[in-house]
């Protein structure tokens, strides 16, 4: 039996995952949480709602935190899962693009996996098969462009939050879809990917690829180029990370060849500037990424708010990004610091914006 932790039980992701480990006789939950949503009706010996998640974790004693919480606030179960050497399945790539370095420091001490729910970091994995280095030569994340694809800035100037919450490929939490829809979503992916496989920025491409068939592929220095190619069903990247080694069976039809369009174009950086603003972050390092993830937080939470335009998000980013001082990350305590500053700091260009 491999005992899991499901932190996110209510969301998109959460609720999916119940679905895999109740169709796996050698899974169970041992503990759930949400952020405010009740937990009555998930079978589990322990639930918590709110509250400090490494408490949780410790009377749990899982085999594997699954971390479907949205946004930073999954950072303290990411740490905790890494410093102990408990297998570690990721859908919170905020945690791990706030915390990267503190977070390799702590898997390094830890010992433990991490094996990502993301699609695009499951498909990666999944091609890499363990091999890494030099063998490596670049690194296609692939993304749908989301429900704007294709438009002008002019177009985007009124677009509402239920406009933004359409999207054309996957379902999912408001937060992750607005991030999909302005490209962020692509841009803290590019930084998940750097933590995760050690790959360099300059050799981590973005392509778009409209019916999100192709979750990402690899390019290998010999020529050979390996890709993920599977219906958009999050259920397969969970259940992979949670039955890893094992490939479990899923309810997903096998792929019809025959019914697929398969077209791939560059991303629209300068209509959608939340991608290069990430790639800026990333190659910066330090505690640029974590601002670049607050910041976003902020400007989401306020356009989906209606108090902030689509197009006003990658601004209110882009300037707190550049009056963001160069702190040192030294240990979880700065990164809360510079969690914080940058909350208060985004707020503020907020009421300029
Ligand atoms: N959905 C997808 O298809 C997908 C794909 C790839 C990656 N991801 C990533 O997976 C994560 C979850 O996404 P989602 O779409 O499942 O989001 P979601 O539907 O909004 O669900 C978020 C979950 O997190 C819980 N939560 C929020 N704050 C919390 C806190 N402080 N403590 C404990 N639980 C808290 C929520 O509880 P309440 O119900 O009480 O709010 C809910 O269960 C995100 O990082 C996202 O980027 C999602």
């Amino acid at each position: 039996m491999r005992r899991v932790a499901l932190l996110g039980a209510t969301g998109s992701i959460g609720r999916q995952a119940i679905e895999i480990v109740e169709a796996h006789p050698d899974l169970e939950l041992c503990a759930v949480a949400s952020g405010s949503t009740p937990l009555d009706d998930i079978a589990s010996p322990l639930r918590q709602i709110g509250g400090d998640l490494t408490e949780l974790l410790d009377r749990a004693e899982p085999d594997v935190v699954l971390n479907a919480v949205v946004g930073f606030a999954g950072i303290h179960a990411t740490l905790w899962a890494l410093e102990r050497g408990v297998d570690l399945a990721l859908a919170n790539k905020e945690s791990l693009v706030a915390a990267g370095d503190l977070a390799l420091a702590a898997q390094e001490r830890g010992g433990g996996r991490m094996l990502p729910v993301d699609s695009e970091h499951s498909a990666v994995f999944q091609c890499l098969e363990g091999r890494g280095g030099e063998q490596i030569d670049s690194l296609v994340l692939t993304g749908s462009g989301g429900p704007f694809r294709g438009r002008t800035r002019a177009e985007l100037e009124d677009v509402t939050p239920e406009q933004a919450l359409e999207h054309p490929t996957w379902r999912m939490g408001p937060k992750i879809t607005i991030d999909s829809a302005t490209l962020a979503n692509k841009g803290l992916e590019l930084i998940e990917a750097h933590f995760l496989f050690g790959v360099p920025y300059d050799r981590i491409e973005v392509a778009i690829q409209p019916t999100s068939i192709v979750h990402s592929l690899v390019r290998f220095r010999d020529g050979a180029a390996l890709a993920h190619l599977g219906y958009p069903d999050m259920r397969v990247p969970i259940s992979y990370a949670l039955t890893y080694p094992e490939r479990a069976a899923t309810p997903l039809p096998p792929l019809d060849l025959t019914s697929l369009t398969l077209e791939f174009s560059a991303p629209d950086t300068e209509t959608f500037p939340m991608l290069a603003l990430a790639r800026e972050a990333g190659e910066k390092g330090g505690a640029a990424p974590c601002v670049y993830n607050a910041a976003n937080e902020i400007a989401v939470a306020a356009f989906l708010a209606g108090r902030l335009p689509f197009l006003a998000i990658p601004e209110v980013v882009g300037e707190t990004l550049a009056a963001a001082g160069d702190n040192p990350v030294r240990d979880l305590d700065d990164l809360l610091e510079v969690d914080r500053a940058t909350r208060a700091a985004a707020e503020g260009a907020l009421a300029a914006a």
